[in-house]
Formats: C-alpha cells, structure tokens, sequence
C-alpha cells in the first residue's frame, strides 16, 4: 500500500468543519474516519457524504460497539454497505456476533478495540486489569484474530509485540491482520490526552498498517493542512523504506 492508503484523517470536528477539510484535503487524503458526533450530526448520511466526495474515498465508521452479541450482529447488519473499516470493543464472541452481521459481506472489516490511547498501564491496574498492558493488549489482538476479525485497534508501543506474536503462533497467516495505530503525532506535536503517543516514522517502524490522525491535521490552521500532511506522508515514507529493507514489509489487503 501506499502511505496516502495508509493514512486515516479523523474527522472529530463540526460537520461543516469536516467537510471543509475533506475539500481542502481533496485528493491528497483517500481514508477518513468518521465519530460518533459526524455520525450523529448527519444522521447517518455523512459516511456516503464522504465517498462520494470521490476519487475512491474510503470511510472507517469509529463506532466502538459494544453491547450483547444479538445486538451487535443486528448493528452490523445495519451498517452502511460503504463502510471499509470499523470498531468493536469486546471479546471474540463480539467480533463473531459481528461477522454474523455482515450476512455474507466481506466488509466491513472489523476491528477489536484492545486499549484506548488515552489511558496507560495505571488506569489498567487501576481498573482491576492483572499482569502487564502489554500481555492483556497482545491477549486481545489473538482472541480477535482466533474469532475471524480482520485486525485492532493498538497504540504504536504494542504493535511490534502484536507482529512478532502473532507470527510466532500462526506464521504467516496472520501477516495480513491490520494494526491500525491512534494517537500519532508528527514530532514535537501535541500529544492531548493521549498517554502513549508515537511519531508516523515510529508507528510505521513498528509495523502499523493505518495510521489515525485527527487534530494535527484537522486542528492545522486552513491552508496549511496539505502541508501537514504532506510531510506525515514523508515521515512514514522513510520509515517504510527502512522497514522494506530490513524484512518483507506489509501485506495487508484491505
Ligand atoms: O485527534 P487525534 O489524532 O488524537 O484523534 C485520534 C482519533 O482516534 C480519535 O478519533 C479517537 O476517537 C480515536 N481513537 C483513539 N484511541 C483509540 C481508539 C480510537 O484515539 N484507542
């Protein structure tokens, strides 16, 4: 893939804000994702709003749905059809519910939520969370794999451990399960409230297929955000080229 499939514009701001940045950003960004306030605010209809902005656009629904899996399966089965990528936060039984709801469809691919980006090893152990972040994130990104979801949603300082067990246990069959990363910053940003925050050069170092940015685009003054984003292209560029030397690269399909 290239780095301009591989980067995801969250889009967290107004519904006019939104669509503003979708026109400015116009074919330099393919992959936008869409909250809860753009899902709301436009009753839905936002998610065809952006594909037919054109130019093969491709929407992540960031839903996080988490509920009993009869009621999973009957949201899935209700998600728009042009829906690439989107979110669950449960167990395996929620990503099978899930795949129930997708009634034959091959999309969306599903992605299990294993930790929020906005809270670290101390909410964990704090929350009641036993043994290392770590191990629980690495537990949940297999438990999701094992149920047929198609990849998760994993802060950068896991994805390294994410890859190598993965391989260790399935080989390469799992090359193709998508580690989509949050909370990533071009040097010397912003990090808000995120507790784990890696560079587009880490994230893509470590192995993340996507990368989820918002408000370092989004927030960038009109104007100025093709530059933005010009140089995270940059950043993940050079990390590619270093990973592509080093092994194989990425061969997510989705
Ligand atoms: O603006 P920023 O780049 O921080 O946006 C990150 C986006 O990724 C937000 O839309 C947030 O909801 C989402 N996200 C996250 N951490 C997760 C899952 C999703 O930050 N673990």
């Amino acid at each position: 893939m290239t780095m301009q499939e591989r980067l995801i514009v969250a889009l967290d701001e107004s519904l006019d804000e939104s669509r503003a940045i979708i026109e400015e950003l116009g074919d330099h960004v393919q992959f936008y994702k869409i909250g809860w306030r753009c899902f709301l605010q436009g009753n839905g209809a936002f998610v065809s709003d952006v594909v037919a902005a054109g130019k093969g656009k491709r929407v992540f629904l960031d839903l996080k749905i988490h509920d009993i899996d009869v009621t999973v399966e009957k949201a899935m089965a209700s998600l728009p059809r042009d829906v690439s990528l989107t979110t669950l936060y449960g167990t395996g039984a929620t990503v099978r519910a899930a795949r129930e709801g997708r009634n034959g469809h091959g999309t969306p691919a599903l992605l299990l939520l294993t930790w929020l980006s906005s809270l670290d090893e101390a909410d964990f152990h704090g929350m009641g969370g036993q043994g290392s972040l770590r191990d629980f994130v690495v537990a949940r990104a297999i438990e999701a794999y094992e149920a047929g979801g198609e990849g998760v949603i994993a802060s950068g300082e896991h994805v390294g451990a994410i890859r190598s067990e993965l391989a260790k246990t399935y080989g390469k069959d799992a090359d193709g399960f998508l580690l989509v990363v949050p909370g990533v910053r071009l040097a010397g940003g912003d990090v808000h409230e995120h507790k784990r925050s890696l560079t587009p050069y880490e994230a893509v170092r470590a192995g993340a297929d996507y990368l989820v940015m918002g408000r370092p685009v989004a927030r960038s003054p009109r104007g100025k955000r093709v530059e933005v984003v010009e140089r995270i292209f940059a950043d993940m560029a050079r990390a590619d080229r270093e990973r592509h030397r080093d092994t194989a690269g990425s061969s997510a399909a989705w």
